[in-house]
């Protein structure tokens, strides 16, 4: 099939690829001229495991390449996929600019029949508008259907090339077979494409999306109820999540989630269902909470260590709002860091792979950044964790405490045993869980009614008070999933 992929963002590039590695046709299709010269060298625009050989072997088979020229592209396939940004507008409504000048170029491009998808996140409705747009540039007929993505930044070789559903919505039969046609290489092993009207696939995007965003600010107002009896979160996490009916996904609490998917998509179905005359109260909740959380890691800090950082250093590890992507869109590290600079720190930062979106699009030079993480911690007056990168989840505690000069670590991702964290010497604050101080006796030992429980910025001597209990107690957590 001759494919046209419109936009080589994240999701652009990932589904180029993955249709010419299928054994179509295709040629990805961007406006953005550096980002095109980047490809047609070899290079690569954004950090993605896998993209990297998968795009190269697809152009040196002849079947993928990069052009700025959209018409010519639009003119050379019969389907064409929109793939461009759908940022969020002033009123957090999704800003269709981007994929209503994509419809007009169509429109004036095309001679003669195509099947047009958008696969941009898109409102309700958003198919109809390009079609009209379509329309009134062209007598040639057009399928215009919806096919959502549902790929994890991070791991988005393997959703797309084995996706837990396909979602496709339909304007016509030719259009159901072609799409069909084009993803049954993709589900092989049995999983569903589900075949449906454009405007219900339109909302299982954003209901999706939105649904995994509640389960996590959900998660974290039960932690902070946990932070203020001094229970523990993650057990209350397992003993949720081992009910079958909720599973144990998206439980994870922590600084509130981020990327460019979520926060904005939670905001578009809220601002498209007060239009409608739906009930949008859960979502604009949701959307408030995790505003909040963002800025947890900074409150404990500015509480603990005070408001005035001046002459203090303070080591940050992780900026990616995820682990395995470079992006820091809506990262929950960009509070916590500006909100250290305008205390005065300085700060010192770590990440595998996001410092150069760090200098570029954020800090420039207002931070400093380590070659690695045990770099950043040099004469330190606190860590503050944002992403559960791997490096970070096993590190060498005693190299961590002899590098910094009090060794008090906020950890918004939960990844140490606090009781590991007091015997190792350090003070601990986590999400949902009673911080703990060094050289208290083990907290697993600890019974689970002693003492009341702690607040924030209350770190106790862990001896009676900073317990963990239950499921999960004396065990680090293990690794989150990859969540949002
Ligand atoms: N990133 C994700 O994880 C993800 C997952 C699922 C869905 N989505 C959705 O997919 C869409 C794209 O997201 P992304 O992260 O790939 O965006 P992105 O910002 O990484 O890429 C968008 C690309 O579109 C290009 N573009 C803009 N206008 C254009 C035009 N008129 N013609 C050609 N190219 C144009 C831009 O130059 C850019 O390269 C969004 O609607 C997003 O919500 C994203």
């Amino acid at each position: 099939m001759k494919i046209a992929v419109v936009g080589t963002g994240y999701v652009g590039l990932v589904a180029g690829a993955c249709f010419a590695e299928s054994g179509n046709d295709v040629i990805c299709a961007d406006i953005d001229q550096r980002k095109i010269d980047m490809l047609n060298r070899g290079e690569i625009p954004i950090y993605e495991p896998g993209l990297e050989p998968l795009i190269e072997s697809n152009v040196d088979a002849g079947r993928l390449s990069f052009t700025t020229d959209v018409p010519d592209a639009v003119r050379r396939s019969d389907v064409i996929f929109i793939a461009v940004g759908t940022p969020p507008g002033e009123d957090g409504s999704a800003d269709l600019q981007y994929v209503l000048a994509v419809a007009r170029t169509i429109g004036q491009s095309m001679q003669g029949e195509k099947v047009v998808i958008t696969k941009s996140t898109v409102p309700v409705g958003t198919a109809k508008l390009v079609r009209e747009t379509i329309e009134s540039a062209t007598d040639h007929p057009v399928h215009v259907c919806s096919n959502p993505e549902f790929l994890k930044e991070g791991a988005a070789i393997e959703d797309f090339m084995k996706p837990d559903r396909v979602v496709l919505g339909v304007d016509s039969e030719k259009a159901a077979d072609t799409l069909r046609h084009l993803y049954s290489p993709f589900v092989r092993q049995g999983h569903q494409i589900l075949i449906m009207d454009v405007p219900s696939a339109e909302i299982t995007k954003y209901a999706a999306n939105s649904m995994l965003a509640t389960r996590i600010s959900f998660m974290n107002s039960i932690a902070q109820l946990c932070e203020a009896t001094g229970a523990d979160v993650d057990a209350v996490r397992q003993g949720v999540g081992t009910d079958s009916r909720i599973g144990q996904s998206f439980l994870f609490p922590g600084i509130g989630y981020g990327g460019s998917c979520f926060p904005k998509d939670v905001k578009a179905l809220a601002r498209t269902m007060n239009e409608l005359g739906a009930d949008a109260s859960i979502l604009e909740a949701v959307d408030d909470l995790n505003d909040r959380q963002k800025r947890t890691l900074l409150d404990r800090l500015l509480r603990r260590v005070g408001p005035d950082l001046s002459g203090r250093t303070v080591a940050v590890w992780g900026l990616a709002f995820k682990p395995n992507t470079d992006d820091m869109r809506e990262a929950p590290s960009l509070v916590t860091v500006e909100g250290l600079l305008e205390a005065g720190a300085r700060v010192v930062a770590h990440d595998p792979v996001a410092v150069d979106e760090a200098r570029e699009h954020h800090f420039g030079d207002r931070i400093e950044y380590a070659a690695n993480n045990y770099d950043a911690l040099e004469g330190a007056d606190a860590l503050v964790i944002h992403t559960e990168w791997h490096p970070y989840r096993r590190p060498d505690f005693q190299r961590m405490r002899a590098a910094m000069s009090t060794p008090i670590v906020f950890d918004g991702r939960n990844l140490y045993d606090p009781g590991v964290m007091s015997e190792q010497g350090f003070e601990y604050h986590s999400i949902g869980r009673p911080p703990v101080v060094p050289g208290g006796a083990s907290p697993r030992h600890r019974m689970a009614a002693a003492g009341s429980g702690a607040a924030d910025g209350d770190a106790r001597s862990s001896n009676g008070l900073g317990r963990r209990t239950g499921a999960g107690a004396g065990s680090n957590p293990g690794p989150r999933e990859a969540e949002d």
